[in-house]
């Protein structure tokens, strides 16, 4: 067990320096199949490994407090993008095939007022607790060209462990939402300054 968590982790530092080298050009991250979606025989998408180590985007926040106490995500949504991906957009301005974008669900640390937020030494707001979900889309026009390009898979929405792999959801539960209100290609990218900054 140890000697293979080590393995992993050195497999992982190989990953990471050779995608922050010169020689992993926008082009070697086009040709690489390794940070693509991996799928299973019967076409559902296998849960991503490492991705609390991608590229950070964001966390929008909908506490239940100022939601009636029904938010649908009451959660942080940390966003997260595998780095040849975000490479590939900030060369080009458009979402690769074959992105996936991973939404973390995070609940907030216990309410103390009506709003939901409490107090820590820093001050009163809202803090990160555990963690509580996974949501991912994926860019694949093969596959998702009905939805504009892109798949939504819902991987639960409770503590970890989530589920090793999960089908695409029905077009009506995630994908029409995004595609009338999204900013830009299916993506919410107004929230995601990192992806909007030179
Ligand atoms: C009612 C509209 C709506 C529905 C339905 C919806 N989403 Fe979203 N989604 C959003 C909004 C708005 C954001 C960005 C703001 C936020 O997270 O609060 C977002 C963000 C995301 C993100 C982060 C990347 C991005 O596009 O900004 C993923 C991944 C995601 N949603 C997956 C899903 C999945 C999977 C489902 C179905 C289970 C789903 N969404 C259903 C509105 C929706």
């Amino acid at each position: 067990m140890r000697k293979k968590s080590i393995l992993a982790l050195s497999a992982f530092a190989a990953v990471s320096a050779l995608l922050s080298s010169q020689f992993y050009t926008v082009a070697t991250a086009q040709q690489d199949e390794n940070w693509k979606p991996k799928w299973t025989e019967d076409g559902k998408l296998e849960l991503p490994t490492g991705y609390r180590e991608w590229v950070y985007l964001g966390s929008p926040l909908t506490p239940n407090a100022l939601n009636g106490g029904e938010a649908g995500f009451p959660e942080y949504h940390n966003v997260y993008m595998h780095p040849a991906a975000y490479k590939i957009y900030k060369e080009t301005n458009e979402f690769p095939e074959g992105t996936i974008l991973l939404k973390e669900l995070q609940l907030t640390k216990q309410a103390e007022e009506e709003d939901g937020s409490r107090t820590e030494v820093s001050g009163r707001g809202y803090f990160p607790a555990a963690f509580n979900g996974i949501d991912i889309a994926v860019k694949d026009s093969q596959r998702f060209a009905e939805s504009q390009n892109w798949g939504y898979f819902n991987f639960g929405h409770h503590a970890p462990p989530y589920a090793a792999s999960a089908a695409a959801a029905p077009v009506d539960s995630c994908a029409a939402c995004h595609i009338s209100n999204a900013t830009r290609d299916m993506v919410f990218t107004e929230f995601y300054t990192i992806l909007n900054t030179k």
